[in-house]
């Protein structure tokens, strides 16, 4: 994991490092290099300003060049764009961390100082150490050694240049936070990243195990004979074609007052997506590795909550199966009694996380009684088609709830939107043979899977998170330095945030 402290002026060594200067579009006060670096840097990039059009303005932008300091040592420095003055936001500051440390890792510079170009709150210091860091993920486990160039993730070391040390401690203590949920974000990462033959409902389960070395978790595995005796058909059914047979991992983090009522964390975890029967086209299956990605959010946010104390009680229900076709698989015509009792048409065995979800949302609320509950899954490609890939869908029963959730995502950058749960929608996924079906036709197909899902949740406030265009970098996907291609644990900074607040 990379490094990253607060330093004073006076407590850096620029020489080894790669400085960074950051140059606004709309005004060129370099004030802010005072003491920091040698008087005649100051004046010489200010002459650049005015004379060379290559000096980066535009936000974004940046170019290195070597400074031949005192002792004829050279220092590197990296001119970076800021953009307008008033337009530099925290989602700006977050992407420039990222713009910093990829050029750094480029440049195999594992030194970096940044300058304090922007105000150094608490709030702009978390952004750019968000940025500085997840920007530096790569998923390189399966590369033999030879190919790796070297962990510049663990070997990066950052000093944040600060002017005052008024709140120096409280900078210290955000940083060591934030790293803290970054690293909970990269393990979600890994494991959504982590390829189908090896990561099977068996191997999300032993991850959700190992997070009990801290002992602040409980985890609990039902295997499949488990959920066959208790009922849970929904998720047996999906789980019934693939020789990798089906999990539910139950987590709990019981730190708030005994007795107060848990909040629900649910996630879909379905290792392979091949659509079952209703068999999805081969192209770009592959990409259906991440269809695990909800589940493996709420992983991150359990391995968040184990090093991080907060007082809440929180349970997490990951059900996690291979949806895959055979002579033992579920078909469509097949109509499935479902935990709670109500009976589903399965219309589409590719309209597989609802199920799934469904029996872990009635298991969670009749044993856990929750105050709310939040859920995440790669759900619906008609999420995607309706938001695009930057921005996941929310849905649910209770509007000042969702607006607590989309409050949160402001802050972390992770935008969401809320769509419509009219009574409409219900409609739609009425069957004539059981009580409701599992697909709702060509249209609004993100909301009547989240209505179908509604059923099973009674009226415990609850919010969903279609995510599938958002859990991983695809097609549409708007690159961000902070997000490096594959799975980019969308979600679970702004819940981490949410239940921190304690607002729930
Ligand atoms: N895992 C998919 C949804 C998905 C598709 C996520 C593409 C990300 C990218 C889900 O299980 C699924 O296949 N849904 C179907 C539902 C349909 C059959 C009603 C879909 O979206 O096509
Ligand atoms: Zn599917
Ligand atoms: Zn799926």
């Amino acid at each position: 994991m990379v490094k990253i402290s607060v330093k004073n002026y006076n407590q850096v060594d620029l020489t080894n490092s790669l400085l960074v200067i950051g140059i606004y579009e709309d005004n060129n006060d370099l004030g802010y290099l005072n003491n920091l670096t040698p008087l005649d840097l100051q004046e010489k990039i200010n002459d650049m300003i005015i004379t060379i059009p290559e000096v980066p303005k535009k936000f974004g932008k940046n170019l290195l060049f070597l400074y031949k300091g005192d002792n004829d040592k050279y220092i590197r420095i990296l001119l970076l764009g800021l953009g307008k003055y008033n337009e530099l936001d925290h989602n700006k500051i977050r992407q420039l961390g990222g713009i910093i440390s990829t050029k750094a890792k480029e440049l195999q510079s594992e030194n970096i100082v940044v300058s304090n170009f922007y105000k150094t709150t608490i709030k702009n210091v978390e952004t750019i150490v968000e940025g500085l860091s997840l920007s530096l993920y790569e998923f390189n486990k399966y590369k033999s050694n030879g190919e790796i160039k070297s962990n510049f993730f663990d070997s990066c070391n950052v000093d944040i240049i600060i002017f005052d040390e008024s709140n120096q401690l409280e900078l210290e203590q955000i940083i060591k936070k934030t790293l803290i949920i970054v690293q909970s974000v990269c393990y979600a990462r890994d494991l959504a990243n982590s390829p189908p033959n090896i990561l099977t409902p068996a191997e999300v389960a032993n991850s959700a195990l190992s997070l009990e070395d801290t002992d602040k978790i409980k985890v609990k595995i039902l295997d499949k004979y488990q959920m066959e005796n208790l009922g849970l058909n929904g998720i047996i059914s999906v789980g019934k074609g693939s020789e990798n047979p089906p999990k539910l991992i139950i987590m709990e983090h019981n730190q708030g007052a005994p007795g107060d009522k848990p909040i629900m964390l649910v996630g879909k975890a379905v290792t392979f997506d091949t659509g079952g029967i209703s068999i999805k086209p081969s192209e770009k299956m592959d990409e259906m590795k991440f269809d695990k990605s909800g589940g493996c959010n709420i992983l991150g946010i359990f391995k968040a909550l184990s090093m991080l104390n907060i007082p809440l009680n929180i349970v997490g229900i990951v059900p996690s199966v291979e949806n895959m076709p055979s002579s033992s698989a579920y078909r469509p015509g097949d109509i499935l009694k479902m935990y709670n009792g109500k009976t589903v048409e399965v219309l589409n065995t590719d309209a597989e996380g609802r199920l799934i979800l469904a029996d872990a949302l009635s298991y969670g609320l009749e044993r856990y009684s929750p105050k709310c509950i939040i859920d995440f899954a790669t759900l619906t490609g008609a999420c995607i088609i309706a938001l695009g890939a930057n921005v996941a869908g929310i849905i649910g029963n209770n509007d000042d709830f969702i607006q607590k959730i989309i409050h949160s995502s402001v802050e972390t950058g992770e935008k969401i939107w809320q769509l419509p749960l009219f009574d409409e929608y219900y409609d739609l996924i009425k069957s004539n043979v059981a009580n409701i079906k599992n697909i709702g036709g060509r249209t609004g197909g993100a909301i009547t899977a989240a209505a179908f899902l509604s059923h099973f949740v009674d009226d415990v406030p609850w919010a969903h998170l279609d995510i599938a265009g958002t859990a991983w970098t695809q097609d549409g996907t708007i690159e961000k330095s902070y997000n490096p291609k594959g799975a980019t644990g969308f979600g679970i900074r702004m819940i981490v945030k949410l239940l921190e607040s304690n607002i729930l």
